[in-house]
């Protein structure tokens, strides 16, 4: 693995694509080449269908390249087996959804513990677990409520407690804030931006330009093919910077341009790449990429009680 400026190289596409098998057959994801790097605040925006999903689910190892590779920490994943994958998905990445998937008759602690993964550990220490997982999202006070008696935001705060509980190096946020007002948007927002300032790796699927806008790099996304944005320069604030990171707490890493790995996109603003020529879709290795609905606790292998 290959640290540039920004840190390590955590995930890296090479010309990785992804076609939905169909019939007929969706060419969702382009041949991508692209290194996120530890540490990192990457925002993804697009159009509604342009593949914003399809590249988080490579990102995250839900799904595998039809084409190409991903490497996590320097490991071809795109060729480990299931249950490899579900590992390194379950102990190093978290995901925030923008319909929360919830459990509806499972308290908020108990939401969380579903998702441990360190099912061996005593049941009072998981327990422990999930509430300072509820603690560090505001939300101790709420543990023994359902879902229902809960707001919104604080339904996605239940979402990303779940999300922290196994200490993931990485969180792959699609939409989380789809679904709530503009207040609450801002509040979660500053959630997940104190998460990264504690050192998590950040990607995060919005439509929402303010919330693009605060990450340290924007990649958009169109017809399946990735464009680099250059980091958008906000006017600056009056008065003193923003509350600075606490003492002992990582900084965020400076923007990687320039780091010495083409093709790895996150150089100077423009297209991530020169995309190589189109190929037929290549039929995936084990059972084709089903066609389904919206992804939820089923699709990340949670442990059942
Ligand atoms: N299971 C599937 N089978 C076939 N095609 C699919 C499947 N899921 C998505 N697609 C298609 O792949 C393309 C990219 O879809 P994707 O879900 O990645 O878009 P998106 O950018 O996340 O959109 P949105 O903002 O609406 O969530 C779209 O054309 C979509 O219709
Ligand atoms: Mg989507």
């Amino acid at each position: 693995m290959t640290g540039g400026p920004a840190g390590d190289a955590v995930i890296r596409l090479s010309s990785a694509a992804y076609t939905y098998r169909g019939p007929p057959p969706v060419a969702a994801l382009k041949p991508t080449s692209m290194v996120i790097y530890r540490g990192e605040h990457v925002a993804i925006t697009g159009p509604s269908g342009s593949g914003k999903s399809t590249l988080l689910n490579l990102l995250g190892l839900l799904d595998k390249p039809t084409q190409g590779t991903i490497e996590i920490d320097g490991i071809d994943v795109g060729a480990a087996s299931e249950r490899e994958r579900a590992a390194v998905r379950a102990h190093r990445i978290g995901f925030v959804f923008q319909s929360f998937h919830l459990l509806a008759y499972r308290t908020s602690v108990e939401n969380v513990m579903l998702a441990q993964v360190y099912a061996d550990e005593p049941r009072r220490r998981r327990r422990a677990a999930a509430m300072a997982a509820l603690a560090e999202v505001g939300l101790d006070h709420r543990a023994h409520a359902l879902p229902t008696a809960l707001s919104g935001g604080e339904r996605q705060r239940v979402a990303i407690a779940r999300a922290l509980v196994n200490r993931p190096a990485m969180l792959m946020c699609d939409e989380p804030t789809g679904n709530l007002d503009t207040a609450t948007t801002l509040e979660l927002t500053e959630l997940l931006e104190s998460l990264h300032r504690g050192g998590t790796t950040l990607v995060i699927i919005t439509h929402n330009p303010t919330v693009a806008a605060r990450a340290q790099r924007q990649i958009a996304i169109r017809d399946g093919a990735l464009t680099e944005i250059s980091p958008v320069t906000l006017p600056a604030p009056a008065g003193p910077p923003e509350t600075p990171p606490a003492p002992g707490v990582p900084t965020t890493p400076p923007p990687p341009a320039g780091a010495p790995e083409p093709p790895s996109g996150t150089g100077a603003p423009g297209p991530v790449q020169p995309l190589p020529e189109r190929q037929p879709p290549t039929p995936p290795e084990g059972p084709p990429p089903a066609d389904r609905g919206p992804r939820g606790l089923d699709a990340l292998g949670f442990p059942d009680e």
